[in-house]
């Protein structure tokens, strides 16, 4: 474990949001088989997670690593003290997971017009007229419904995003009703001064940090610095994904997620409490790696298995 050195002016505890059945499993090559994939919720919420995104209500042939969402929701236990969200981008997602008896749902719109299409067969504006239905029908049966905004820092088609375009469609997204902006750096292209100005905007736009977790993606190994430059902007829920697995089959150049077991080793040494058995996270990356016939890509697992 490393040395804690607080600093005082870093929050005090954080919540971290793993997608690693989700995000995770989306983008691999292999179908995990759902009997895995229960096993491997149970032991992220044994290791104190507290909330895990366990799959996906869209469209089977879009995610056939995800087919399985019935299936896989029916050998959960959703009574119990952590919520297990789904993703879901229509009412046809809504009905099936209402079906399920999920009570945490994450809808996802795109802040670029050519991801929209890519990812939902949508655009910018006909997202929003697809998820203003499900936002409404899921607060009128109870359910707690998230929002993501995917390619914030940057698209692989488009190129540079403009803050505004993003703080536009988040704003949009929490008008609707959602309680919480997940900002989605969909090919980890974000660095460290371009977080904290996208989180200024945010709060120039009235969304203070209390309504904002983070989503980053390590594919340039920025994950870690850009989490913190969030930190010392006030966000405290960073979304993280086990071993690093992730990406979005979508984005081209899409990969990992930032490991949820190098995030709890940061904030760890900074003395955030997490609520994370580290011990017990390295041992289900490892035991997911082998499932997958893979080395975990989070550097902290490396050293400690
Ligand atoms: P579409 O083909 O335009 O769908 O796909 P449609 O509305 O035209 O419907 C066509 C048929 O699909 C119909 O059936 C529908 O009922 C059925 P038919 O009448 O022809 O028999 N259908 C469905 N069936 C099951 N479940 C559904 C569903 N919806 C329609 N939910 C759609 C549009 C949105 C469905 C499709 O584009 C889709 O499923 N996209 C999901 C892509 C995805 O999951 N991407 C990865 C997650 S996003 C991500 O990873 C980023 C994130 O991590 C944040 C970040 O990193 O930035 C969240
Ligand atoms: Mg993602």
């Amino acid at each position: 474990m490393p040395m804690v050195v607080r600093d005082e002016s870093l929050p005090a505890e954080v919540t971290i949001y793993e997608v690693g059945p989700r995000d995770g499993l989306q983008n691999e090559s292999s179908i995990v088989p759902t009997e895995v994939k229960r096993e491997f919720i149970e032991r992220l919420v044994a290791a104190g997670l507290k909330t895990v995104e366990a799959t996906s209500f869209v469209h089977p042939s879009w995610v056939p690593q995800l087919a399985d969402a019935e299936d896989l929701i029916a050998q959960l236990d959703l009574a119990g003290s952590v919520p297990l969200p789904v993703l879901v981008p229509n009412e046809r997602g809504l009905d099936r997971a209402l079906a399920a008896g999920v009570s945490h749902i994450a809808i996802f719109a795109s802040a670029t017009e050519t991801f929209a299409n890519k990812n939902l067969n949508s655009t910018l504006d006909t997202q929003l007229s697809m998820f203003e239905p499900v936002v409404t029908r899921a607060r009128g049966a109870g359910v707690d419904v998230r929002a993501y905004v995917s390619m914030c820092f940057g698209d692989p088609w488009e190129g540079e995003v403009p803050i505004s375009q993003v703080v536009a469609t988040g704003r949009r997204l929490l008008d609707m009703g959602a309680s919480q902006l997940s900002i989605g750096d969909t090919i980890g292209v974000a660095t460290a001064a371009h977080v904290g100005a996208l989180i200024d905007a945010f709060g120039d736009a009235g969304v203070g940090v209390d309504r904002l977790a983070m989503h980053f993606h390590d594919t340039y190994g920025q994950a870690l610095a850009n989490a913190f430059a969030a930190l010392r902007h006030g966000i405290t829920t960073f979304d993280a994904s086990a071993g690093g697995l992730g990406g979005c089959p979508y984005a081209e150049s899409a990969t990992g997620n930032l490991a949820t077991e190098d995030l709890v080793w940061m904030l760890t040494g900074l003395g955030i409490e997490h609520g994370v058995d580290l011990n017990a996270m390295v041992a289900t990356s490892v035991w997911m790696g082998k499932q997958l016939g893979k080395e975990p890509a989070s550097a902290v697992v490396r050293a400690l298995a």
